[in-house]
């Protein structure tokens, strides 16, 4: 979602400024804009559209200041138009803003009885004027920060200059997070630390309700009473993995590549590093046994729900626990009844998704144990959770989550097996047997790559139709729903996944000669009730893709289908290799029909509102 810099420096900030926008644009976002301090006062320049857009505006009319401030708005109250775009300016404060003031219709009201005006249709202004009203009432700037910020409620992470102080910059967090960058010299804001990267490692993630004020040499911090807090500098790991596309055409299909190295690389922190067993990493002890846990819990969004959805036969068939999962946003206001020795894991990617962090927190009060399974270390959710289970599949820039997926598959897979053991429910010989397993996702994954010819040329099946249906059953059925989810984000077809078995109970009734069905059906013990729902759907005209092994591909001879082959692989690691056709499918598909794979419309990759 929105993304923030702001730069306190001792060289003019633009290029950085628009430098640092660029690499936000993976956020999400659908106007731009800059504001400066200049010697002509605050101004700001801001777009719709691309980065490109606000680059060529600035090339028209460049901004020259030290200090400045950067924002890619996702919009949420109001179109995407230049005027609603950020930074926001009354009188002489600007501001930039990620999140979701939720009383600003009340203060908006409040402001104009009292003579102010607004410009926009955006929840954030009022930020802008309320600050701007509380300095023509007499108040110092920071002052004015430290007050205005008791009136907002909801979500925001703030960064805020005045045209008093050109040398200063505040930034405050509620709900959203946001980074400060110490520099040399200079200091930094950042909505993430991926943001100020280039320009330091050394960081101090705020806390909920804290604020800061930031000069070129100093920083700051107070708590939300206004206290001044002591907060840890951290020095950030800098990822190997680069944030560019090398010679991709996209984040994306690059993403999708990486998997067998993403994947080896958080099954080594799964690995003992002297037996060569798989365990969990030494720093993730756990101050729980799950031999005595009663429930597992598993909450999150997007397609980490669908790994957890994949998980949640794994925790049944091998651990025996019972195990639900749920959509955080469902979760957090449900008022959920948890059982007591129950464990709570939440899935993440960017570890900052609003409701997954709210369903933390809501696991917290009920005294219930929480286990991050998160791939940015620093972020809220690993920051909060009592346990970390990190993913280590590097920065996943594509809006589509591909490597984030299956790296998170197989830390719920160790984390399965690990709690199999502890239970009793598998014996050492079994886990031994399934570790084998586990070594093998690599190559698998590796070798379904090397069918991506194939692939891309049963997209052809499905690059035109309107409606696309995926199918599958078990552990098939949630890859399903992902294959589906991928589909629709980046090619724009409506797309919908089923359980094969509930084919009958309604979705059949869709089933046109121009409505493709997808089918997830390896030959595990549930192959043969697949291939009758195929014959189902095949009888009813409806152009099939079955994604199948050698003998599942050459058992379905008969049906008029379309066959993708996929490698012979242990029933447990099916789903490592079968995610891979279905995100190929996605990206090839998106390719065909021109989309942008990389940024697809209203999506954002970290959803940090509700
Ligand atoms: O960062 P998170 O894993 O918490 O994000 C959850 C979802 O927003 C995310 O998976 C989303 O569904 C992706 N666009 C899917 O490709």
């Amino acid at each position: 979602m929105c993304g923030i810099i702001g730069i306190v420096g001792m060289a003019p900030v633009t290029a950085r400024l628009l430098a640092t926008l660029k690499r936000l644009e993976y956020r999400g976002y659908d106007s731009a804009g800059i504001a400066s301090i200049t010697e002509n006062g605050l101004e700001r320049r801001r777009s719709v559209g691309k980065i490109a857009n606000l680059e060529a505006c600035l090339n028209d009319d460049p901004l020259v200041g030290f200090t400045g401030i950067g924002h890619t708005r996702w919009a949420t109250h109001g179109e995407a138009s230049e005027r609603n775009a950020h930074p926001h300016i009354s009188g002489k404060v600007a501001i930039v803003h990620n999140g979701i003031i939720e009383n600003y219709a009340a203060l908006k009201s409040e402001l104009r009885e009292a003579g102010f005006e607004f410009q926009t249709e955006t929840d954030t202004e009022v930020v802008a004027v309320l600050i701007d009203s509380l300095l023509q009432s007499g108040l110092e700037a920071k002052e004015a920060v430290g007050a205005a910020l008791k009136r907002f409620h909801g979500a925001y992470a703030l960064g805020i200059m005045f045209e008093s102080q050109p040398d200063v910059m505040y930034g405050a967090r509620k709900g959203s997070p946001l980074v400060v960058g110490i520099g040399n010299g200079e200091m930094f804001l950042g909505s993430d630390a991926l943001a100020i990267a280039p320009y330091t490692n050394k960081v101090i993630y705020l806390e909920e309700g804290d604020w800061c004020r930031l000069t070129r040499e100093s920083y700051e911090v107070f708590d939300s009473e206004d206290k001044p807090v002591m907060r840890k500098v951290q020095t950030v790991e800098t990822e190997e993995d680069s944030a560019d596309k090398g010679n991709y055409p996209h984040y994306m299909l690059k993403e999708i590549y990486e998997q067998p190295r993403s994947i080896a690389k958080t099954l080594q922190a799964y690995t003992h590093p002297v037996h060569g067993t798989l365990s969990l990493p030494k720093d993730a002890t756990l101050d729980f046994d799950f031999s005595t846990v009663s429930n597992v819990y598993m909450i999150s969004c997007g397609t980490a729900h669908y790994a957890t959805r994949v998980a949640e036969y794994w925790f049944e068939q091998i651990a025996g626990i019972p195990c639900k999962t749920d959509i955080a946003s469902e979760f957090r206001y449900r008022q959920p009844a948890l059982a007591k020795n129950s464990v709570a894991l939440f899935v993440s990617q960017s570890g900052e998704t609003a409701d997954t962090l709210a369903a933390l927190r809501y696991c917290k009060v009920q005294g219930i144990k929480t286990i991050a399974v998160v791939n940015v270390r620093t972020s809220s959710i690993a920051r909060e959770a009592d346990v970390v289970l990190p993913t280590l599949a590097g920065p996943e820039i594509g809006v589509a989550s591909t490597k984030a997926f299956t790296a998170q598959l197989a830390v719920l897979l160790v984390t399965a097996l690990h709690a199999g053991l502890s239970r009793g429910t598998l014996s050492e010989d079994e886990f031994e047997t399934h570790s084998k397993s586990v070594a093998e996702i690599g190559s698998k994954v590796d070798e379904s790559l090397s069918r991506d010819g194939v692939i891309r040329a049963v997209c052809e099946l499905i690059c035109d139709a309107d409606d696309v249906f995926y199918l599958g059953r078990g552990v098939h059925y949630p890859l399903a729903l992902e294959g589906a989810l991928k589909l629709k984000e980046i090619s724009y077809i409506h797309a919908e996944g089923f359980a094969s078995g509930e084919l009958k109970h309604g979705p059949i009734a869709l089933i046109t000669d121009k409505t493709p069905i997808v089918f997830v059906a390896p030959t595990d013990e549930l192959y043969e009730k697949s291939i009758s729902n195929l014959q189902e759907v095949a009888a009813r005209k409806g152009p099939v893709l079955l994604i199948s092994d050698r003998k599942g591909v050459e058992e379905a001879g008969g049906a008029p289908t379309t066959t993708l082959e996929m490698p012979d692989c242990d029933q447990l690691i099916a789903p490592f290799v079968y995610s891979v056709a279905l995100q190929l499918i996605a990206y090839h598909t998106a390719v065909m029909r021109g989309t942008d794979v990389d940024q697809p419309r209203n999506l954002a990759k970290s959803v940090t509102v509700e």
